[in-house]
């Protein structure tokens, strides 16, 4: 067979496979499903695709449906390490110029979000016994006009000292998470641990990925925040801490300069709690700005 005649046949079963989604009652559906033929073919044939290259992708894609459960989320992480959770959020990310451009920055969700958090009251601990550096963690929801938002539902939750969320413990310890409302200021404040820089999980699929590419798995420093109030997009995202070594290569992509925070070291003294200190500690403050759903 001829190249042209090669690149003709190619061309026929991909305009029929595109055309077999022409029916689908959602042209959104329809839309969605016949670029992504498009491009999966177009992928095919530009890198001319091997059998054994498909069997091993194939074989690659069940691993990391076989390793997949609720504690272990490894379809995320794919998508994390390919950079699609990044670029799905700033497709997504208010337009610039808008009266939202001004929200808080979001940033990837990542695995470890779990359901059933504990509430912690304004000012409580967080941190129930994970390892690390006492820091006391508070700032402000408010509106991108400055108007503070009370009654707010923050959740966050962190790694501790070693790198590890409680979900990665096998005794069902539930740590550095929690979630409270904001007082009547748009205030939140709770006390939590230092977070320090952690390698993503990379013992399974994912990891085999990274380490063919020569990649490292590491995270840098970070605690996370979801914010969700009535009027306004929900905002999903980090503060990082300033002056760690992997700001500048997570391996997930996902480090915006705005979302990194002042984490303050301080050794006794008051913390703006009013409690007394021994040891050292953290602190930082970072105010969650929230985009209205009607602004552009
Ligand atoms: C995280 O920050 O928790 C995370 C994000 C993406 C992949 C793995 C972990
Ligand atoms: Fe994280």
């Amino acid at each position: 067979m001829g190249e042209g005649e090669q690149a003709a046949r190619e061309q026929t079963l991909m305009d029929e496979v595109v055309a077999s989604f022409g029916g689908a009652e959602s042209e959104r559906y329809r839309e969605v499903m016949q670029s992504l033929v498009r491009y999966l073919h177009g992928f095919a044939r530009e890198v001319r695709l091997t059998q054994a290259e498909w069997d091993t992708a194939i074989a690659f894609l069940t691993r990391v449906g076989h390793i997949t459960d609720e504690r272990r989320h490894e379809f995320i992480l794919l998508s994390d390490v390919l950079g699609l959770s990044m670029l799905t959020v700033g497709i997504n990310a208010p337009a610039a110029g808008s009266a939202n451009a001004a929200a808080t920055e979001s940033t990837v969700f990542g695995p470890f979000f779990v359901e059933g958090a504990p509430e912690i009251p304004l000012g409580g601990d967080l941190a129930q016994g994970a390892k690390g550096m006492p820091c006391y963690v508070s700032g402000k929801v408010r509106a991108v006009d400055g108007t503070p938002l009370a009654g707010v539902r923050v959740d966050a939750w962190q790694a501790d000292e070693d790198g590890c969320y409680d979900t990665q413990y096998q005794d069902h310890r539930t740590q550095g998470r929690g979630w409270q409302r904001t007082g009547g200021d748009g205030e939140y404040r709770f006390w939590s641990v230092l977070p320090t820089a952690y390698p993503i999980p990379h013992d399974g699929p994912v990891g085999e990925l990274l380490t063919a590419a020569g990649r490292e798995p590491m995270r840098p420093a970070h605690l996370h925040f979801k914010v969700a109030a009535p009027g306004f997009r929900p905002l999903i995202t980090h503060v990082f801490v300033d002056g760690d070594p992997y700001l500048r290569r997570d391996a997930v992509f996902g480090v915006k300069d705005s979302l990194v925070g002042r984490f303050t070291e301080h050794t006794g003294g008051t913390a703006p709690d009013g409690s007394p200190r021994q040891g050292r500690w953290a602190s930082v403050h970072f105010d969650l700005v929230l985009a209205r759903k009607d602004g552009s």
